[in-house]
């Protein structure tokens, strides 16, 4: 069986093909960037538009299939923008219908944490899904994904994006912020914000960006800094959920998971607990169409499909919101 899937959630158009055995016959990755300034729902919907076509049909051609050999199409339903989700729904329930092929409606998050089961030998991982718009500490208890702790106010990666865009480094910050930071040295205390299970990074953004204004602070420094201080955060608040859940496997995920000094830290803290870390390849790490494919299967073989007529976007569905009838 080969399935289709369409990712739209946020700043990616993606178009993935993946095969049963989880094998990732295409990937299309179609994202929107600035060199200054941030991301505006409605312009990258226009460019998620511009780039329907050229995507399915890259993949299609990547893949060496035509749209006849699809047995399944699947599509991210949310959590996401709304204005992004409705151009991946649309185009997922039109190939869906005009081809007579089952629909699947999957939840962006949970797919991130799934296409690590098939590309790594996790099991029953806890997951570390750090992106954009997401920061949650994932993990399989009882019939659904609970998310152990979270952000109580911004994602880690639009925390870094936005610290990138006050100094005018552009969108999508995190790498830009990644590569001075390794020039940086000096270690400049910042607020280090974990409540509970929960981590926040409003105060920290404010700190920094005076911080930065006060021009007492090389960037290079404020760069190093900041990575160490929040990727320790998410560090701690995944060790002390793999802990709780008694479980000894580590999956990251998610866009900032593609930063090297979060994988080494992710390491480094596995490492010490006797447990294992799992990184998936950045390609798979990123928002990405695959992820939604290998979902659509996993959930179409136990049984899960959308009527067309159902298969509006969902927006605001919390990973937790999902039950879980594949495990
Ligand atoms: P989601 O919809 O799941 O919240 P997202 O739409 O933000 O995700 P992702 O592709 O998962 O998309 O993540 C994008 C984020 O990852 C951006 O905030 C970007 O700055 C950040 N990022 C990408 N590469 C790196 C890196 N090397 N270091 C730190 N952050 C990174
Ligand atoms: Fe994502």
């Amino acid at each position: 069986m080969i399935c289709l899937g369409i990712e739209s959630t946020a700043h990616t158009f993606g178009a993935g093909i993946v095969d049963s055995e989880g094998k990732v016959l295409a990937n299309v990755i179609r994202s929107f960037s600035t060199e200054e300034g941030g991301m505006i729902p409605v312009k990258v919907a226009e460019h998620h538009i511009k780039v329907v076509d050229e995507a399915i049909m890259t993949a299609l051609d990547d893949a060496k299939v035509a749209l006849k050999d699809i047995d399944l199409v699947s599509f991210s339903q949310g959590p996401g923008m709304g204005h992004c989700l409705r151009i991946g729904a649309m185009a997922a329930r039109s190939l869906a219908v005009l081809h007579g092929k089952p629909l699947v409606g999957v939840n962006h998050c949970i797919a991130h944490l799934e296409i690590g089961g098939a590309v790594t030998q996790a099991k029953d991982p806890v997951l570390l899904y750090a992106s954009g718009a997401n920061t949650q500490i994932i993990a399989y208890d009882g019939g659904r994904y609970r998310i152990f702790g979270e952000t109580l106010d911004m994602g880690v990666g639009n925390f870094l994006d936005s610290f990138a865009r006050h100094v005018g480094l552009g969108f999508p910050g995190g790498p830009k912020v990644a590569a001075l930071a390794e020039k940086g040295e000096k270690l400049i205390p910042l607020p280090y914000v974990v409540k509970g299970m929960d981590v926040s990074f409003g105060g920290i953004l404010t700190n920094i960006k005076q911080k930065h204004d006060s021009g007492r602070f090389g960037l290079e420094d404020l760069c190093y800094s900041v990575q160490e201080t929040v990727f320790a955060m998410l560090t701690e608040v995944a060790e002390r959920a793999m802990a709780h859940c008694g479980k000894d496997e580590l999956v990251l995920g998610g866009g900032v998971a593609c930063n090297n000094r979060l994988k080494e830290m992710a390491r480094i803290m596995c490492e010490d607990r006797g447990a294992r870390c799992f990184v998936p390849e950045n390609r798979l790490l990123v928002d990405n169409a695959a992820m939604i494919a290998w979902l659509g299967i996993v959930e179409h073989q136990a049984g899960v499909s959308t009527n067309v007529a159902e298969a509006s976007i969902r927006p605001y569905e919390r990973t937790d919101d999902v039950e879980v009838t594949w495990r």
